[in-house]
């Protein structure tokens, strides 16, 4: 069996530094870390971790709350916070919570029993109120609202929905139809007003026929596109909020015999792998989404570690990303 003397002898530290570096980390230089962090994967080196957790009162684990554990946006995001509490010598614990209130204070729990020493929240409607118990524990929020309590993560939702509109606008489009998430959903409130903002400024009034209601899943977004593709005066253009609608949009366009964008433009958001894969390929917000989770990581770390108690909303940049389902760019 591997002992903690395999992992001095590999990483050529002291076994009273190789202990203090695994059990209080933020005490030890970062390049002494990443020497024992290396011997420690080279000879597979397990330490007691029940032990050690009982000494420290401390699990060394992080619990992800995930939405939607399938989009691969929250993959991004999720990828961010595992490279970051994988370097500082901490574990992920996902639980998707599949938007679920009920799934949600289950996995909660959790950190109540102390399996986990700290929350990332991917869901941006988590607000901790009347209903829901304080938990006993750091909570950091990764991809926010506007109305979520800090510390958070986040881009400007709204922002970004409205340049991505007045991109739909610049090229010529007026009757533009919007597939949204849930009613309910905050990114869908906020990106829903970058909508509003962009077709009032443009002197266009709001036409409730144009907005169709999803889930934001790639069976939503078809049956929206269906919806809206069969209106008598349908839309030009299409703002999905977000890619997998978009996706869905694209196949149901297509099989009704419409071409994107010569028929109807549309638009996506998150920019997530395939939307640069579609036929053609899909205009988008690009958010960052592995630093949102990378900065939302590390907040949640120091909180942890007591170092620095970051409490504020941290606006990421977005970026336009301009393909071919909306014409392209330059405008003509
Ligand atoms: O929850 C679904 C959507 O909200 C994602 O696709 C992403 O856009 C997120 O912000």
């Amino acid at each position: 069996m591997t002992t903690i003397l395999d992992v001095a002898r590999v990483s050529g530290l002291s076994t009273a530094t190789i202990s203090r570096a695994l059990r209080n980390p933020e005490k030890v230089a970062a390049e002494t870390r990443e020497r024992v962090l290396k011997a420690v994967r080279e000879v597979d080196y397990r330490p007691n971790m029940l032990a050690r957790n009982l000494r420290t009162d401390r699990s060394f684990t992080v619990l992800v709350l995930v939405p939607g554990i399938t989009n691969p946006f929250f993959a991004s995001v999720t990828a961010g916070i595992e490279a970051t509490a994988w370097r500082r010598g901490y574990s992920v614990l996902i639980g998707d919570t599949c938007d679920s209130r009920e799934r949600e204070a289950h996995y909660a729990q959790l950190v109540e029993t102390r399996l986990a020493d700290g929350v990332i929240q991917l869901s941006p409607d988590y607000v901790p109120d009347d209903q829901r118990r304080p938990l006993p524990c750091p909570v950091v929020h990764a991809c926010g609202c506007e109305l979520t309590a800090a510390p958070s993560v986040r881009i400007d939702n709204a922002g970004a929905a409205r340049e991505l509109v007045e991109h739909l606008l610049a090229r010529g489009h007026r009757r533009i139809g919007v597939i949204s998430g849930s009613r309910e959903n905050p990114h869908a409130i906020d990106r829903m007003k970058g909508y509003h903002q962009a077709m009032q400024a443009a002197g266009l009034g709001l036409d409730e026929a144009l907005i169709q209601y999803g889930d934001f899943s790639m069976e939503s977004g078809a049956r929206a596109a269906r919806a809206l593709a069969a209106l008598p005066d349908r839309p030009t253009a299409l703002f999905s909020m977000n890619d997998e609608m978009a996706i869905g949009a694209l196949q149901a366009l297509s099989q009704a015999g419409l071409s994107v964008p010569g028929d109807m433009a549309i638009s996506g958001f998150d920019d997530i792998k395939f939307a640069a894969h579609t036929i053609p390929p899909l205009t988008t917000v690009a958010q960052p989404g592995t630093e949102m989770g990378a900065k939302a990581c590390e907040i949640l770390l120091d909180r942890i570690e007591g170092k620095n108690q970051d409490n504020e909303v941290h606006i990421l940049p977005h970026r336009l990303i301009l393909r071919d389902s909306t014409g392209g760019y330059p405008p003509p």
